[in-house]
């Protein structure tokens, strides 16, 4: 029978067709977890996968794919496998699952049905129902809310830990000692979360800081993916991510301490800025000496590589498909933090301007799935956002929206609109509180006083009755 060859998106696939490759895959292949590895092994029996080696790439037998490779297509795929012809409900399988494009055969007189009719959109909640999602919200707030005094102290304290990891560098004696007990603190803890709050409300001006709230930000944005398809943020990943983002400037400990905490801004050709930039290809060096993983190293070598490779901005000089997906979230959140953390020659930015400024950014400086991964996992109004309401009232946001109604968090009112400081709190959930707008996006640092960390001091002593 003759077949025509053809090459679809997800959502172009079509009961009767015959899988031949997968040549585009999510994110998460670019470290897998045992899980999916488990996955891929049981389903593709017989098919090849490309798997990104240190050298380039290389194509090897679907059975020697191991935890963490970086998987970029499979190949070869026998048509005999039961996952191979499309059947009604594949598709949305294969999307869950993170394979997005395809090369298929198309038997000849197959006739191609449409694809399945979309998900209808959610029905508006009664009041019963709205009510019980109120009391729902009102408990998670708090659970939220209890937990930032911790997050503030654990960020301090991996601080210190990055601290004394750069500082060792500096002797001369490299060990991932501190960061992986730091990193066990924190997952055990489960504060991430509540210290990506922290870093929105407080900013910090040192380099170690930057660290630690990058890595938080990154290990979320990371998880916030696995679990938006449908799979699960192993701790194995999670630690993984944690410990790429606290190392992904170490090789700053390198660069002479005057320079990392001058206050000046160097010159684009000036010897310090040459130093300040050489701390990607110090760090991958450092990394490899470790011996620590391929991902991670690649995070180090090329988070400041910029999807257009000629800016100046973006460095080293390397082909952008040498930068992993991994290394592609890594360098959002990087520009995300270098932001909202502050800077002496700079003011620091609140996270809901942070995120409009990597939008203009865009296509230009990031990969435009990365981008939009992250923006998910932040939201348009992070938490720790202060808007003003339509009401007049200030709210802080406890809540990011959902991806579909991005103007409608959850937040909870600490100003009425006579400018007091409210002492009991009343949360307002904008996807049920239709009436109430977001008027405008009020900076905390210009509103609160900023050198008493005043803003985050109003978050965590908000009490919801
Ligand atoms: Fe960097
Ligand atoms: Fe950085």
């Amino acid at each position: 029978m003759e077949h025509h060859q053809k090459t679809v998106t997800v959502q172009e696939l079509r009961s009767g067709m015959i899988i031949r490759e997968i040549i585009e895959l999510s994110f998460d292949y670019a470290t897998l977890d045992p899980k999916t590895v488990q996955f891929l092994q049981s389903n593709f029996k017989g098919a090849n996968a490309v798997v990104v080696k240190d050298a380039g790439r290389e194509s090897v037998p679907i059975g020697e794919v191991r935890p963490f490779d970086h998987v970029e297509a499979i190949t070869d795929i026998p048509s005999t496998l039961k996952i191979a012809t499309v059947v009604p409900g594949l598709a949305a399988s294969m999307e869950k699952r993170g394979f997005l494009a395809f090369k298929v055969s198309v038997p000849a007189g197959v006739k191609l049905e449409e694809a399945e009719a979309p998900q209808a959109p959610a029905v508006k909640l009664d009041k019963e129902a709205a009510k019980a999602q109120h009391v729902e919200r009102v408990t998670e707030a708090k659970e939220f809310l209890d937990k930032m005094e911790t997050a503030s102290e654990s960020r301090d304290e991996a601080s210190n830990r990055v601290k004394d990891m750069l500082d060792q560098g500096r002797s001369g004696k490299f060990s991932t000692q501190a960061a992986e007990s730091a990193v066990a603190d924190l997952i055990q803890e489960g504060t991430t979360a509540a210290m990506k709050a922290v870093a929105g409300l407080k900013g910090s001006d040192q380099t170690y800081t930057h660290c630690v709230d990058m890595s938080v930000i990154f290990q979320e944005a990371y998880a916030d993916i696995l679990i938006r398809s449908g799979k699960e943020a192993t701790e194995e990943v999670n630690r993984f991510n944690l410990i790429a983002g606290f190392m992904h400037d170490i090789g700053k400990s390198e660069v002479p301490k005057e320079i990392l905490e001058s206050t000046e801004r160097f010159a684009p050709d000036s010897k310090e800025m040459l130093m300040l930039r050489n701390h990607t290809t110090y760090g991958a060096k450092i990394m490899s000496e470790m011996g620590m993983h391929k991902a991670q190293i690649n995070v180090a070598h090329y988070h400041h590589v910029k999807k257009d490779t000629k800016l100046f901005t973006s460095y080293p000089e390397v082909s952008y498909d040498e930068v992993l997906p991994l290394t592609r979230l890594a360098s959002v959140t990087d520009v995300y933090q270098a932001l909202i953390g502050k800077r002496r020659y700079k003011r620091n930015w609140v996270p809901a301007k942070a995120v409009e400024y990597l939008l203009k950014l865009g296509d230009s400086e990031f990969d435009p799935r990365m981008l939009d991964h992250f923006v998910r996992s932040v939201g348009v109004y992070p938490v720790g956002t202060l808007l003003r309401l339509s009401t007049e009232e200030l709210a802080f946001v406890v809540r990011i929206a959902p991806d579909d109604r991005s103007d409608r968090p959850v937040a909870v009112v600490v100003e009425n609109a006579k400018g007091e400081l409210l002492t009991s709190n009343q949360l307002i959930d904008l996807m049920i509180e239709e009436d109430i707008s977001i008027k405008e996006i009020v900076d905390h640092y210009e509103h609160y006083n900023e050198t008493e960390n005043q803003s985050y001091e109003i978050f965590r002593s908000i009490k919801l009755g």
